[in-house]
């Protein structure tokens, strides 16, 4: 049970990114707050069996739509049909994204184009479809999951490291004008959490790393000796964070990257 003072009952929220991992923790948190949920992915099928897993669990209204983030006209489109159906739409978060591993000079121009397209366009896409909803109820959460590569870069993610640097800047700028309006816009900061997203990477890494490790064992070699904590985060721990973020015991923290990453940053 979330605490007391993250009561989001009666809210509205949209989760991109939605039908795995960090946003579906994230749906399930905010809905177990209170809060009915609209899950946006790619893949509707899978968000709507997500959705139906959180309205089961939780008892409040769930519904999973096939949303690409990359789409500007059908991200508008589903965020006023949100906001229609459920009568208002208070929190956005920002979650949906995707990674490319690859050597600079080998980088693929067509993974660089992917990669913004998800990371940051879908951002201010979606973004700029919800404002209108909050500014008319002069009360709004968005919450932008950038990643500790926001804050600092690793190799061979140039594009992932951009987009998300990107994020953080945005997410000041948006900020800036959400603060006359009851808005506050906020970045999340993960350091590693184990998602279909870092399970991917384990290929890619055997081969960096000369092929006789395990996939686990590269794994926690790239990224647990970059955290301090030495421990992968847990899914349900970025998701509480945002919904922290969505309460109104939040209303001052904003324009602000939040690390939620070990200890990855402070180095
Ligand atoms: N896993 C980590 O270690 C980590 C760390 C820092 C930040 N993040 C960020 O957290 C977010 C979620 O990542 P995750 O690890 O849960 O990944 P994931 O791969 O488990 O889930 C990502 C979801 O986004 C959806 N998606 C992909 N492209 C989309 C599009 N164009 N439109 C709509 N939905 C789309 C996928 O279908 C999937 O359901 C991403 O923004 C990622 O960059 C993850």
């Amino acid at each position: 049970m979330p605490a007391d003072f993250i009561d989001l009952t009666g809210r509205v929220s949209i989760v991109t990114g939605a039908a795995h991992g960090i946003g579906a923790a994230t749906a399930l948190e905010l809905a177990r707050a209170g809060s009915a949920v609209a899950l946006f992915d790619l893949d509707g099928d899978e968000a709507s069996h997500a959705a139906a897993g959180i309205e089961a669990e939780t008892g409040v209204t769930a519904r999973g739509y096939a949303v690409d983030v990359r789409k500007a006209e059908l991200v508008k489109q589903m965020c006023d049909a949100v906001a229609e159906d459920f009568g208002s739409l208070d929190h956005l978060i920002n979650n949906a994204g995707i990674q490319h591993v690859a050597p600079l000079p080998e980088f693929p121009d067509t993974a660089w184009d992917d990669v913004i397209a998800v990371n940051l366009d879908g951002v201010f896409y979606a973004t700029k479809a919800a404002w209108p909803h909050m500014v008319a109820r002069n009360r709004g959460r968005i919450v932008n999951m950038a990643s500790v590569h926001g804050i600092v870069a690793s190799p061979y993610k140039p594009a992932y490291v951009a987009a998300k640097h990107a994020v953080v800047g945005f997410t000041r700028a948006a900020a800036l004008e959400g603060a006359d309006h009851g808005i506050t816009v906020n970045a999340v900061c993960p350091g590693a959490v184990m998602t279909d997203l870092v399970r991917a990477q384990a290929p890619y890494l055997v081969r960096t790393y000369g092929g006789d490790i395990g996939e686990d064992e590269a794994l926690e070699r790239a990224f647990l000796d970059a955290m301090p904590s030495k421990t992968f985060i847990d899914p349900q721990e970025v998701a509480q964070l945002c919904a922290y973020l969505c309460s109104d015991a939040a209303r001052s923290i904003t324009g602000a990257p939040i690390s939620i990453d070990g200890g990855w940053a402070a180095h």
